[in-house]
C-alpha cells in the first residue's frame, strides 16, 4: 500500500517521490501536485463492487436536443446548437475577446428564451453592465452576477435551475475547501470539476471561460480540456480585427470546425464569407503570393500564403513563420532542395498567412511551395490561380479530401485556374481551368519554365 502521499505531474502524469517546481520527466514548471494515498480499510483491495448494467450497440439513441443561438458562427462551431447538460471550454489569451463573445452569446440565447446566467469573476456587475449597454444588449434577459466563491455560485445555480450558465473565468474561481490561491492548478481542476459534475446532475449547459497561459495551455496543464464535452478556442492576431473560435474538441458535433468573427466598436460581428474578407486585402499581383483553397472543418476558406525570400547575413539563415507549422516549413524547403534541385541555404525566409488565419491542414503545402518559389524566382503567380494538395518526401503531389468544395469556393469568388494534385477527384468544377500534377518538379516545370 502507499505509504504517505505522493506527487504526480498534471501534465504528463509522472510520478514523483517529492515536491519539485520542474517535473524532470516532461520538463513542465509548477505541475506537480500532491495526491491523496489510497485509503486502506475494507473497501480497499479484494472488496467487491456490484454489477454494472450492460447494454448493447443496437439500441437507438436520439440525437442530442440542441438550442441554437441565433448566432451561426457560434452554432456552427458547437455542432448545430448548445446541447443541455454539456460542459464547454472557452479558451484564448486575456484581452482576445472571450468575455465580449460571450456576453453576446449570453444575450443571443437569452433573447430565443433560453434562461441564461452570466456570472463574472473578473469584472464587477457594473462593468458588465457598460459593456452590454455598449454592445446593445441592455434589453436581453441575462441574470448577471459578480462572483468568485463557487460554493456560492453553485448554490445559486441549484437554486435558479437556468439552461445555461456562463463561468468567466476559471481562473478567477475558488472552493473553499481546497488551500491553493485562485489560478493555480489544483483550485483551477478542483473548481472545473464540480461544475462539469454540477452540469451533468442538475442538466444545466455551463460555458467555462479559460485563459490560455505563453505555451498555449489552459491554466498550466490541460486538465480542464479533458474533462469538458467541448473544447472552443478563441483566436486571433492583436492587430487584427479577425478572431476565429475553432472546436478542437467536441463530444456532439465536429472538431476543427470554425467561426469567424471581426471585433468592431460594436462588439463582435459573425463574418459569413471568411475567403472574401480575408482576400480583401490582396493588393495587385506580386512575387511570394499564393492562394490557397483550404477546408475548415465543414466550410471552404481561401487564404493567402505569403513568402520573403532574401539573402542572409546570417550564417545560419532565418526561417519565420506566422499562422502555419515551422515543422512544415522545413520540410517543405527540403523537397525542395533535394527533389527539385532548387537550393534555399543562405536566403531568409518569411512565410505568413495573411489576416491572422491559422492553417493546419497539409492540403497547403503546394501553396507554401508556389509562395516559395514564386518569391525566390521573384515571378508572380497568376491572380486567378488558387492551389492545394499535400507534398510527400518524395516530392510527389497528394489529393487532398473535400476538392470539389475548395474548387466551388474558388469558382465563387472569381477564380479560373487551379493546380490540383494527380487522381484529385474533381467533380463538377464549372468555370474552374484545373490543371492536375504528378508531383513539385511538373508544378516547377509548369509554372516556372525548366526551374
Ligand atoms: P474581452 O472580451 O474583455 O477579452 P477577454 O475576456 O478575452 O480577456 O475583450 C477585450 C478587448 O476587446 C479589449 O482590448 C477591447 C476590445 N473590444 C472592442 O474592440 N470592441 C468592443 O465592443 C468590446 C466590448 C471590446
Ligand atoms: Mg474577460
Amino acid at each position: 500500500m502507499a505509504k504517505g502521499p505522493s506527487f504526480t505531474c498534471t501534465a504528463c502524469g509522472a510520478v514523483h517521490r517529492k515536491w519539485a517546481g520542474k517535473c524532470d520527466a516532461c520538463g513542465a514548471w509548477n505541475s506537480i501536485v500532491e495526491e491523496a494515498p489510497l485509503t486502506a480499510g475494507p473497501k480497499a483491495l479484494g472488496a467487491r463492487g456490484k454489477g454494472i448494467v450492460l447494454t448493447d450497440l443496437a439500441t437507438q439513441e436520439d440525437p442530442p436536443p440542441r438550442a441554437p443561438s441565433g448566432m451561426d458562427e457560434l452554432d456552427r462551431v458547437l455542432g448545430g446548437g448548445l446541447v443541455p447538460a454539456s460542459a464547454i471550454l472557452v479558451g484564448g489569451d486575456p484581452g482576445i475577446g472571450k468575455s465580449t463573445l460571450l456576453l453576446q452569446a449570453a444575450a443571443s440565447f437569452a433573447r430565443t428564451g433560453l434562461k441564461c446566467l452570466y456570472i463574472s469573476g473578473e469584472e464587477a456587475a457594473a462593468q458588465v453592465r457598460m459593456r452590454a449597454q455598449r454592445l446593445g444588449l441592455r434589453d436581453a434577459p441575462v441574470a448577471l452576477g459578480a462572483e468568485t466563491n463557487l460554493r456560492d455560485i453553485l448554490t445559486t445555480l441549484d437554486a435558479e435551475r437556468p439552461a445555461l450558465a456562463i463561468i468567466d473565468s476559471i481562473q478567477t474561481m475558488w472552493l473553499d475547501n481546497v488551500e491553493s490561491a485562485p489560478g493555480s492548478v489544483s483550485q483551477v481542476r478542483a473548481a472545473a470539476h464540480e461544475l462539469v459534475n454540477f452540469a451533468k446532475k442538475r442538466g444545466v449547459a455551463i460555458i467555462i471561460v479559460g485563459h490560455v497561459t505563453k505555451e498555449g495551455n489552459i491554466a498550466g496543464p490541460r486538465v480542464v480540456e479533458h474533462m469538458v464535452d467541448t473544447v472552443l478556442y478563441f483566436e486571433g492576431e492583436r492587430g487584427h480585427q479577425f478572431r476565429i473560435l475553432r472546436a478542437v474538441k467536441n463530444r456532439f458535433g465536429p472538431a476543427d470546425e470554425i467561426g469567424v468573427f471581426e471585433m468592431t466598436g460594436d462588439g463582435l460581428q459573425q463574418v459569413a464569407n471568411p475567403s472574401a474578407l480575408f482576400l480583401s486585402d490582396r493588393d495587385k499581383p506580386a512575387p511570394g503570393s499564393a492562394v490557397f483553397a483550404g477546408i475548415e472543418g465543414t466550410r471552404p476558406v481561401l487564404t493567402e500564403i505569403q513568402a520573403l525570400v532574401a539573402p542572409s547575413p546570417l550564417g545560419t539563415p532565418r526561417r519565420t513563420v506566422v499562422g502555419l507549422d515551422s515543422g512544415r516549413l522545413s520540410t517543405i524547403l527540403a523537397v525542395l532542395e533535394a527533389r527539385c534541385a532548387i537550393p534555399f541555404a543562405g536566403l531568409d525566409v518569411f512565410l505568413n498567412v495573411a489576416g491572422g488565419m491559422r492553417v493546419n491542414e497539409p492540403a497547403a503545402d503546394l501553396a507554401v511551395a508556389a509562395a516559395l518559389l514564386s518569391a525566390r524566382e521573384d515571378v508572380a503567380i497568376p491572380p486567378e490561380m488558387v492551389l492545394f494538395g499535400e507534398i510527400s518526401l518524395s516530392g510527389a503531389l497528394r489529393p487532398v479530401s473535400q476538392t470539389e468544395n475548395r474548387l466551388k469556393e474558388a469558382a465563387k469568388l472569381g477564380f479560373t485556374q487551379a493546380i490540383a494534385p494527380s487522381r484529385s477527384k474533381l467533380g463538377s468544377a464549372e468555370g474552374m481551368r484545373v490543371r492536375q500534377m504528378p508531383d513539385l518538379t511538373a508544378f516547377v516545370g509548369e509554372i516556372f519554365g525548366a526551374g
